[in-house]
């Protein structure tokens, strides 16, 4: 499949996997995509798995992402990660404002810029997650949730630090509940965030962001997600778990 960005798919493990899990995992997933070169493949264990996980693939294409991370350089944060800390093991992505620190951690639009510019600041690609309740979906109100959550998500990136940044379409609907947006619900929506980029920055930026679809993405259904203009790749969760599961996505999506 032939297209304009290079796909990024990346596997967000939620609160899941030992460290023992997390490396039988990620070996498995070594041997399978052994041979990859097409598609940019990412996982974002727990905090606990990384130092492991890190040293399990550096002799790999497999690339590490972190979950969350502090808006804060450091200092008196209890509980917190500092970008500083997420570099020590060669963290490249760090997943923001996923729908379910959202709803849970009631993290704000605000919040989520603010961890992302500090993100930037560690030349750590933030992968900024946006999406729409059902029943925002079903009162027609996603472009002006979609709209106003990139608009506050994002205020204050220069042009060079939105080029760096990975945004994320989840409709929270279609999370962990089997039910994915169709290939046309979800171009839609990519089409409108591309948009809303030529309006927040320019042209050129808009051209060049990837932009993940999120929500029930599964080896079925992932070379039609992907083949839709504007899906750059997917953030996979429930099928993120399993060696065969994960990288059939990958392969399905070349
Ligand atoms: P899911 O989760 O693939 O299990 O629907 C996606 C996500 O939350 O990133």
């Amino acid at each position: 499949m032939q297209k304009q960005r290079r796909l990024i798919i990346a596997g967000n493990w939620k609160m899941n996997k030992t460290v023992a899990e997390a490396l039988d995992l990620v070996q498995g997933l070594k041997r399978e995509l052994a041979s990859l070169k097409e598609v940019d493949a990412v996982v974002c264990p727990p905090f606990t798995a990384l130092e492991a996980v890190s040293k399990a693939i550096l002799d790999s294409n497999i690339r590490l992402g972190a979950q969350n991370m502090s808006e804060h350089a450091g200092g008196a944060y209890t509980g917190e990660i500092a970008a500083a800390m997420l570099k020590e093991f060669s963290v490249r992505y760090v997943i923001l404002g996923h729908s379910e620190r959202r709803q849970y951690q009631k993290e704000s639009d605000l919040l989520i810029s603010r961890k992302a510019l500090a993100a930037h600041a560690a030349a750590i690609k933030p992968i900024v997650c946006v999406g729409e309740t059902l029943e925002e979906r079903e009162s027609g109100r996603t472009e002006k949730i979609i709209g106003s959550q990139l608009e506050g998500s994002l205020a204050g990136f220069s042009k060079e630090q939105m080029q760096e940044t990975v945004l994320a379409y989840e409709p929270v609907w279609a999370i962990g509940t089997g039910r994915n947006a169709t290939p046309q619900q979800a171009q839609e929506v990519h089409a409108f965030i591309r948009q809303t980029l030529v309006t927040l920055f320019d042209d050129a930026v808009a051209k060049r962001v990837r932009v993940q679809y999120g929500g029930s993405v599964k080896a079925s259904n992932a070379r039609e997600l992907m083949s839709q203009p504007d899906v750059d790749g997917a953030l996979v969760g429930g099928a993120a778990l399993e060696i065969r599961s994960f990288s059939d996505i990958i392969k399905n999506s070349i």
